[in-house]
């Protein structure tokens, strides 16, 4: 059976694939601006993958992407779940099809992400002394961060480190390793991936006590010595209460570190969450129907309420311009996002540029128009 989104996707990929052999230009998606070169005296743009994509399976995807993007971030598929398969085993072939698929479109990655309490491997829900922790914890980031090496522009390499009230979440690597274990793996990253640039990634760091840790955190790593290149901003907000100002105060606050400023997971979910705002995805609750209230289409109101959010947003960033060097979305098209699923599993939301059919949405013109402003 053949679903309406992948009629839809086959349709217009089939037109752009004719519009790019110049026998057809009648789609306004093969004439559309790119963000990329909208953006490009300005910051990097770039956007989640999923499996389908990396693997050109995707056909409206395929021509899409390299049109919009020049950075991309494998949603999942280097997250050490899938990546390390057993305690001396490894799994590189989604992530040497990504690093592949980059370098023959010219695309850099952000490498996502070497150590998260989240998403670990199976093998390690038994294991649980410290010492065999710290070995899982050198083998992964010496053998991960080395292989890519200069096959891929930066790395994550610790994500999520904190709790919202800005002290140091108690993970697995927190209570075996001690409060240092985030120095520690940028010590290690360094080392294995001397040429690539090393990130701290986090969700809701634009909130004063949460930034007040994370900048607590990386001046830590500053003072030990180590390198740390940049923080990601992640960027899961709702397009009904944006927290502007905290996020200007966030660019200023972070780019005073003397490192780089980027917003690394953007989406802005139109749905009303039931719980606390987190982008914690161990916290989810069950389906209403009155929660899920733009089942077939959003209403106009809101696709404007969206559309101007981003423009406030990228307007935002562009007078930040100097110093925020990537702006990432969490995902191609609305059809395709992690926020139908989360925090109500099977809503149906839409949080980015592109819609279901992969047409850009009138946040898409919004942003663009903030580029030449
Ligand atoms: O790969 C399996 C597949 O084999 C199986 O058939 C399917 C059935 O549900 O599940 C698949 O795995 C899912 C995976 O996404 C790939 O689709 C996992 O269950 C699901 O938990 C996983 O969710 C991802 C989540 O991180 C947890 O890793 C989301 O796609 C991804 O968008 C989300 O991304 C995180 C960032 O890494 C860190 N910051 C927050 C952000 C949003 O939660």
């Amino acid at each position: 059976m053949i679903t309406t989104a992948r009629f839809f996707s086959f349709a217009l990929a089939t037109i752009l694939v004719a519009g790019c052999a110049g026998t057809k230009k009648t789609s306004s998606a093969n004439t559309i601006p790119s963000l990329k070169d909208a953006f490009k005296d300005a910051f990097d743009i770039g956007t989640a993958m999923n499996n389908a994509q990396i693997e050109e399976r995707d056909p409206a995807a395929a021509v899409l992407i390299p049109q919009q993007f020049n950075v991309v971030t494998p949603e999942n598929i280097m997250k050490a779940e899938v990546i390390h398969t057993g305690w001396d085993q490894y799994n590189f072939d989604m992530a040497d099809k990504l690093v592949a698929y980059a370098a023959k479109h010219g695309i850099k990655v952000n490498a996502h992400t070497l150590i998260w309490h989240s998403q670990m491997p199976a093998f390690m829900r038994r294991v649980k002394d410290a010492d065999s922790v710290r070995q899982y914890f050198n083998n992964h980031i010496n053998t991960v961060a080395a292989r890519y090496d200069g096959k891929v522009y930066s790395w994550d390499v610790v994500n999520e480190a904190l709790n919202e009230d800005g002290t140091m979440r108690k993970s697995i690597f927190l209570q075996s390793l001690g409060d240092d274990f985030v120095v520690e793996a940028f010590r290690l990253a360094q080392k294995a991936a001397p040429n690539t640039k090393l990130y701290y990634n986090d969700y809701n760091i634009e909130q004063p006590k949460k930034r007040a840790g994370a900048i607590a955190l990386i001046k830590k790593i500053q003072a030990a010595g180590v390198r740390i290149d940049g923080v990601g901003i992640q960027g899961h907000w709702r397009s009904y209460d944006l927290p502007l100002e905290n996020i200007e105060k966030s660019i200023q606050e972070f780019a005073a570190l003397g490192i780089e400023v980027m917003f690394t997971e953007l989406d802005l979910s139109v749905l009303q969450n039931p719980g606390p705002v987190t982008a914690d995805v161990g916290q989810t609750t069950g389906y209403t129907d009155r929660i899920n209230p733009y089942k077939t289409a959003l209403p106009d109101s809101v696709q404007q309420q969206l559309a101007k959010a981003y423009g406030d947003l990228f307007s935002l960033f562009m007078k930040y311009k100097s110093n925020i060097t990537r702006v990432t979305f969490w995902g191609l098209n609305d059809g395709q996002s992690w926020l139908n699923n989360f925090p109500v599993r099977g809503r149906t939301n839409y949080p980015l540029l592109f819609d279901r059919q992969f047409a850009p949405k009138p946040a898409f013109y919004a942003v663009i128009k903030t580029a030449s402003k």
